[in-house]
């Protein structure tokens, strides 16, 4: 039977929210949310698409990629000076999530009614925030015929990622040391070495034995949009899945064997507290990225200091907020649903006025998410294309 909502939330958090332009969401103490989770339902697909090597978008399956156990022993530095990086130069917005569901609806004569549209990646930032003191997010949030939809402050992140080239290495950096740059490729050379373009049965040996010197690229990418629910509110949701163990099963209301691939270093054979703790909180990270979308397996490919492919290990998606050790105030999964339920709620009291565009903003250490009206937004975040579908 599903868990129900049994999360305490303070008062202050129940309270109308203040007169605009600002409202506040208390995320600390953390303790407020603990319990049993909140419901919470399976993701089930509602549309997937893909973008192709030119990262055009694309209403097929042609991005879908296959996993096939990756050699040990590779390096994840090989091939860096090839590799084909996508940057957004312009700000996505929803637009493909939008499209997608679009064509849906243009099919099935549907309307897919939700109380949220985002991408996958701003609820893992939402739902992480609780466990970690250094989390900050900056989104846009908009009322449209009922629903709301979240984007990600595509200026700020800009900004910031100037900000961070221009920044010279710290002076402690050992300059025989990977930089950050390239810890960024090694998880996409990970993806090279673990995933083939067509099911592992009918591909040439030569073709997966290749894959060490195969060119490394970010452009294709192959999305699922699900719809989901956190308490009472229910969300369409679109994030990259990166393949398949198996193949899709055909019908919808089965679980997809999704995989996510992730890198981390290895831990040393007698790793300390702080050895732990580091990895748990990658855990947490790459629990609810999947989570969101309902993959049931990531796939962690254990790398050296230097990016040597050590292992791989499979874990199980819904067994990972287990593994974290108890009371050592590290994660814990539930109050993490139950904050995503509760903000959520919150949101639709304060985000009310159609049209309006809102800032969610978390700083560093604030233990509150602030959401403000914004006159200067540029908007935006439902495409034009959408609206007029949904007016039509
Ligand atoms: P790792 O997660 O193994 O480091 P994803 O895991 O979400 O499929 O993303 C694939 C890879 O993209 C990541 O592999 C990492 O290399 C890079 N990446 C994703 N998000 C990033 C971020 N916020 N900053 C830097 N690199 C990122
Ligand atoms: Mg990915
Ligand atoms: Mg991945």
């Amino acid at each position: 039977q599903p868990p129900q909502l049994s999360t305490s939330i303070p008062a202050n958090n129940l309270a109308p929210a203040p007169a605009l332009p600002s409202a506040r969401f208390d995320i600390q103490p953390v303790n407020q949310f603990r319990g049993a989770s909140a419901s919470i339902k399976r993701p089930q697909e509602v549309v997937h698409f893909s973008y192709d090597d030119d990262h055009q978008y694309k209403e097929d399956e042609s991005g879908i990629n296959y996993y096939c156990p990756p050699q040990l022993g590779a390096d994840l530095k090989a091939g860096y000076n090839t590799f084909r990086n996508h940057e957004e130069k312009t700000d996505p917005h929803l637009d493909s999530l939008l499209r997608a569901v679009m064509s849906k609806e243009k099919k099935t004569g549907k309307k897919e009614e939700a109380d949220f549209v985002t991408w996958r990646g701003m609820m893992t930032k939402i739902m992480t925030a609780p466990f970690d003191m250094f989390a900050e997010f900056s989104m846009f949030a908009t009322l449209h015929d009922g629903a709301i939809y979240i984007e990600e402050d595509f200026p700020a992140r800009a900004a910031q990622q100037i900000q961070e080239a221009a920044r010279p290495p710290p002076k402690w950096q050992d300059p025989s040391m990977p930089d950050h740059k390239m810890m960024t490729y090694w998880g996409y050379k990970f993806e090279t070495l673990s995933l083939l373009s067509t099911p592992p049965p009918e591909t040439p040996r030569e073709t997966i034995d290749a894959r060490p010197r195969a060119p490394v690229s970010n452009y294709a990418q192959h999305c699922s949009i699900v719809r989901t629910g956190f308490g009472s509110q229910t969300l369409l949701l679109g994030g990259e899945v990166d393949g398949l163990s198996a193949p899709k099963p055909s019908s919808p209301s089965e679980p997809i064997p999704w995989i996510e691939l992730k890198t981390a270093e290895s831990l040393p054979p007698n790793p300390s507290n702080r050895d732990i703790l580091k990895f748990e909180r990658k855990l947490l990270k790459f629990w609810a990225q999947s989570f969101l979308l309902g993959v049931p397996k990531i796939i962690i490919g254990w790398r050296s200091k230097m990016g040597i492919l050590t292992g791989v290990q499979e874990l199980e998606t819904n067994k990972i907020p287990g593994m974290v050790r108890r009371g050592t105030q590290c994660w814990d999964g539930n109050s993490c649903i139950n904050f995503a339920a509760a903000f959520l709620g919150w949101l639709r009291s304060v985000v009310k006025e159609e049209g309006k565009v809102y800032r969610l903003k978390l700083e560093k250490k604030a233990g509150f998410v602030e959401v403000r009206e914004v006159r200067d937004a540029a908007g935006g975040i439902v495409s034009k294309e959408f609206k007029e579908w949904r007016t039509e």
